[in-house]
């Protein structure tokens, strides 16, 4: 049990306020990705936790016990970084080995331990071999056996991935969400992408220079993010957000005017504040004839910046009277002088007010 709770922590460095006072519960056996820009204080969060870094107030408490005193090595927690440095002198055997050897465990437990964690990471056949030897992913798989070696009550990942090439980010991500599972113990991960945080999270904690924007399980982030910045943040490519200058009650329904345009919804649906943003996601627009839906919005002079075709699908980027839109786009049916209809079914609509927060329906 590692269920770690941050009480009000906040972090100066010298007269910058790097956190200005954070809480937030990291439940046990779960994985929570700590998401966001670089240098919106990932690191700084995850060496408090760690006992790396002294929080400037509040308190850390692990299962209940306050440990802001207590030293890093006390903690229980493992870390794995971009860069862990082997030793390049002793073979993966006695790297993996070597935080039990400073322990003082018997030589016959150091095996066995080894074999074991071997074993869970695929490492069996090159225990012999020195770091140099090794590749990148490999390396990287070291270093998390070496972390995991002592058995930690919590695992922290600060980017480990970012050094690795495409293909084995991809690969060393699924093998890190296998392991979590397996081994079912607290985890804190931080990293600036979004792909990264979709795939591990138990839980997202949506960070800006920091603050908590919003914590939720993925899916949850994506399809209601609770202001502008998490809509923005979450989705690749991002949500479509236009601003509202007005709106009008007809007799057909809510009129939202835009900069050069307007938006039609259904009769029956009732906005509790002003909005002041519009958002989409690319995949929810259809070209309107084809769906014969009711919500249109209109694009006029469209011009197709660019496609990017995925296989399965493309995405394609216009340039219209209302600004920059991207759209999932297998047929766009564009008309005469580069004009769009675009139709959005009402409940996949994102609404956001003056401040940016988001209008629940
Ligand atoms: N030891 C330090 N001294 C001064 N400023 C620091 C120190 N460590 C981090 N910072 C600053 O704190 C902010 C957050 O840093 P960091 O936690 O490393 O961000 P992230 O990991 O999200 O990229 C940054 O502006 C960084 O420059
Ligand atoms: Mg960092």
């Amino acid at each position: 049990m590692a269920e770690i709770q941050l009480r009000s922590i906040s972090k100066r460095f010298g007269d910058v306020e790097v956190i200005p006072g954070l809480d937030l519960t990291i439940p046990d056996g779960q994985v929570t990705v700590l998401l966001g820009p670089s240098g919106c204080g990932k690191s700084t969060l995850l060496r408090i936790i760690a006992g790396l870094e002294t929080q400037s107030a509040g308190d850390v408490v692990l299962d209940g016990e306050v440990i802001n005193d207590a030293p890093p090595a006390e903690r229980g927690c493992a870390l794995v970084f971009q860069n862990n440095a082997l030793y390049p002198h002793k073979t993966v055997r006695q790297n993996l080995a070597f935080p039990l050897r400073m322990a003082k465990v018997d030589r016959a437990e150091q095996r066995r331990a080894v074999d074991e964690i071997a074993g869970t990471l695929e490492l069996a056949p090159l225990l012999d071999r020195y770091p140099r030897q090794l590749s990148g992913g490999q390396r990287q798989r070291v270093a998390m056996g070496r972390a995991m070696i002592r058995r930690p009550k919590v695992f922290l990942y600060d980017e480990p991935l970012s050094n690795l090439d495409l293909e084995l980010r991809v690969r060393l991500r699924l093998e890190i969400a296998r392991l979590q599972r397996s081994l079912k113990s607290t985890a804190v991960y931080v990293t600036h992408d979004q792909t990264e945080a979709m795939t591990l999270a138990d839980q997202i904690v949506v960070l800006r220079k920091g603050h908590i924007e919003q914590i939720g399980a993925p899916l949850q982030l994506y399809r209601s993010p609770a202001n502008l910045y998490v809509a923005g943040f979450i989705g690749t490519p991002r949500m479509n957000l236009l601003p509202v200058q007005g709106h009008e009650t007809t007799a057909d329904g809510l009129v939202l005017r835009l900069a050069a345009g307007t938006l039609k919804l259904p009769p029956g649906l009732a906005l509790p504040r002003a909005p002041a943003t519009v958002g989409f996601r690319p995949e929810h627009a259809r070209p309107a004839a084809a769906s014969g839906q009711e919500v249109a919005l209109t694009l006029r002079d469209c011009e197709v910046q660019a496609v990017e075709h995925l296989g399965d699908r493309a995405f394609c980027y216009l340039r219209s009277d209302l600004g920059e839109v991207v759209v999932l786009a297998p047929e766009l049916g564009m008309g005469d002088a580069g004009t769009l209809q675009l139709a959005i079914e009402a409940k996949a609509l994102h609404f956001f007010d003056a401040e940016g927060r988001a209008i629940a329906l």
